[in-house]
């Protein structure tokens, strides 16, 4: 194993590459990672690097975002299958059809969604600034795709708008049931939840925390309880874990997996830098395109 890691390390510095890993990918490659973040973090990242090369350890909607945002640095993704199932779970055509019925409507895109739908869209959020974004929009009516949870909870923080829901959904996050929440509880009283906005709104309402996968392991490294349980992808408790090594940490359930961040592996990062395999290409025309909602984005979130 050491051999592999060795072996990216050399071929980081003789292709000029940086590697970014979100925190549900495999400990082992969040180890030799440069940036380890949530989505919003990442994308910044990505957009402002000063090497030609990124190796984006993570889904394609995380990809291809990079790509978007830095069309003159090559990216690639050590396993080009790995994607996000939410990201497609909107359609074009319905877009256009609220817009008719809407004439002073936002679509507000969440990040996790393929190029094409956020062609479509106004502006992109991230669970980490979604609030904040929303708040900073002069419309009335929010038109939220693809994740109605996420949706659902941003409405619940921005009362004086009025939303329109899509029903996409993370089959990882919204697998869970208020029966999970009450056995986890029991399990370990008095441990607070903290969970991720791609929960049910039911789900949301029994928590301590709601956040980013950043937001959550920030609230548990600043809070003084030395227990927690975590309502998210596990691969955050590689982080947790480490940074936090009085403190315990307890899955909301032990199935909370997504299967495509953990294709990444050490093996396929080293493959797809020796032979530049996984690169992500965007058309000229998809990137001019969805670019605007990135980059709206990230105007908004820095205000
Ligand atoms: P974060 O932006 O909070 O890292 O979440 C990404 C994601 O895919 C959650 O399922
Ligand atoms: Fe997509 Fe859910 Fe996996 Fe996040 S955890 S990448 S939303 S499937």
């Amino acid at each position: 194993m050491n051999g592999i890691k060795s072996r990216i390390e050399s071929l980081k510095r003789e292709k000029n590459a940086v590697i970014l890993a979100h925190y549900y990918v495999p400990g082992e490659v969040q180890e030799i990672a440069d940036y380890i973040g949530d989505s919003f973090y990442l994308s910044k990242v990505a957009k402002e690097a000063r090497q030609d090369t990124i190796i984006f350890c993570g889904v394609s909607f995380m990809g291809e975002s990079a790509k978007i945002l830095s069309p003159g640095k090559r990216v690639f993704m050590p396993d080009i299958t790995a994607g996000c199932p939410m990201a497609g779970m909107a359609q074009a055509a319905r877009i256009e059809e609220v817009r008719r019925e809407y004439d002073d409507v936002a679509v507000v895109c969440y990040i996790n969604s393929t190029g094409e739908l956020k062609k479509h869209s106004d502006v992109c959020v991230t669970s980490a600034n979604a609030v904040k974004i929303v708040q900073a929009l002069p419309n009335k009516n929010i038109y939220f795709i693809p994740d109605e949870n996420l949706g659902r909870y941003v409405a619940s923080q921005v009362q004086d708008k009025h939303f329109i829901f899509n029903d996409g959904y993370c089959p990882v996050h919204a697998g869970v049931s208020s029966d999970d929440v009450k056995a986890a509880k029991e399990a370990h009283p008095g441990a607070p939840l903290l969970v991720h906005p791609e929960c049910r709104m039911d789900i949301l309402e029994e928590a301590a925390y709601i956040g980013s996968t950043s937001g959550i392991i920030d609230y548990a490294a600043k809070s003084s309880a030395k227990e927690f349980i975590i309502g998210t992808e596990l691969g955050v408790l590689y982080k947790l874990e480490k940074e936090n090594p009085g403190k315990k940490f307890y899955p909301l359930m032990p199935c909370l997996v997504c299967q495509d961040m953990k294709k990444i592996t050490l093996e396929k990062v080293l493959k797809c830098m020796e032979e530049e395999t996984g690169e992500i290409e965007v058309g000229e025309e998809l990137r001019n395109s969805a670019l605007a909602s990135l980059d709206h984005m990230l105007e908004l979130a820095s205000l």
